[in-house]
């Protein structure tokens, strides 16, 4: 099958189109022919060096898919296969940017009403995420207030869309007014963090309390300053660290006064069984919702699996809002 490769860690220069053998499906994994895949920060991250897979999954890029069920493996007890010829979307443990991807079945789930490949694989890589965090992590609660940083990307699209639709109240961050027009338009209250202090609007938007619960990925640089912007028993999630993992120096003190809750996750080297317990979570919960168009992923452009360099690109100059999808 065809497939991206990359000989060595580098710029996106180093992607590019080879052969490569067509994945056999594992107990309890179905074998998809890819029609459309995702691109994250995280891809990025690996084609750079810094985020190998973990042990037994695919080398090849790509958390998530849309497409269609050619082949089986053998059953595991537990496991429902969705049926041959059937258009799923699945998070993967990587190799989406290929023609073919092994995926586990407890981690499919059908393309929602009327969507097609593209809005599909726009779903799962931020949507197992999102919730996965928010909810399970974070146990944010209706009615309570989350920022979410980096509002205009993938995971930030998604996340003021989950959480608003869960009856959270969203605030965001984003770097111009355009991407906060987005923002404001699925649901959150946006914050200029070039031209503003976050943890100052974040306190005027909520009468000095501060918010429930935060999800971050910016790490070091917004440490102190997430501490600041917390409630009394406010929770701080961090997923990335896209400005860095070191934090020079900060005070223990609001943790105490203020009964603070901080972690750091990443799903992908997650087990099989939390994997399907997220994905049976977000049927039950967003399915629906994604079912009637009341939430939509959103997708920035497509570019052809051929030029994936093209697509790292334009992730890593962040001239997008939403998300980079790639057509196979
Ligand atoms: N832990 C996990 O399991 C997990 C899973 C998936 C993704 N992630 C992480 O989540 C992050 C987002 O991924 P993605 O695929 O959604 O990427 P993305 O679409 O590129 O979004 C990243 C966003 O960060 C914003 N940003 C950059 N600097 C910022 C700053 N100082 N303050 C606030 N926002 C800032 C960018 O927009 P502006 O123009 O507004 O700056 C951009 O919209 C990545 O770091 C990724 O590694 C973690």
């Amino acid at each position: 099958m065809t497939a991206i490769i990359l000989d060595e860690p580098g710029g996106p220069e180093v992607l590019h189109t080879d052969k490569v053998p067509t994945p056999s499906p594992k107990p309890g994994e179905v074998l998809i022919r890819v029609e459309a895949s995702g691109v994250n920060r995280p891809d990025i991250m690996q084609r750079k060096g810094y985020y190998p897979p973990p042990p037994g999954a695919s080398p090849l890029l790509g958390l998530e898919i849309a497409g269609t069920v050619v082949a089986h493996g053998s059953p595991l007890s537990g496991t429902e296969f969705p049926a041959i010829g059937s258009k799923i979307c699945a998070l993967t443990n990587g190799g989406g940017y290929a023609d073919y991807c092994a995926v586990p079945a407890s981690q499919c789930l059908p393309w929602p009403d009327h969507y097609d490949a593209v809005k599909a694989a726009a779903i799962p890589e931020t949507f197992f995420t999102v919730w996965s965090n928010l909810f399970t992590t974070a146990d944010l609660k209706k009615g309570e207030t989350v920022l979410i940083h980096g509002g205009a990307g993938g995971i930030g699209t998604a996340a003021i869309q989950i959480a608003k639709a869960m009856g959270a109240i969203p605030l965001t961050t984003v770097s111009d007014p355009e991407k906060g027009e987005l923002c404001e338009k699925l649901g959150a209250i946006a914050i200029n963090y070039k031209t503003d202090d976050f943890v100052e609007k974040v306190m005027e938007h909520t009468g000095g309390k501060g918010v429930d619960v935060i999800l971050d990925i910016i790490g070091g640089p917004y440490f102190s300053r997430n501490l600041k912007a917390l409630a009394m028993d406010g929770r701080l999630v961090i997923i990335a660290f896209q400005g860095g993992a070191k934090v020079e120096e900060f005070s223990l003190t609001p943790l105490m006064t203020k009964r603070l809750h901080v972690t750091a996750t990443a799903l992908r080297p997650r087990s099989k069984e939390y994997k399907a317990t997220v994905a049976e979570a977000l049927k039950t919960h967003i399915w629906p919702l994604l079912d009637s168009g009341a939430l939509e992923p959103i997708v920035h452009t497509t570019f052809p699996l051929a030029e994936a360099a093209e697509a790292h690109r334009l992730m890593e100059s962040s001239n997008h809002s939403g998300k980079i999808i790639l057509t196979h």
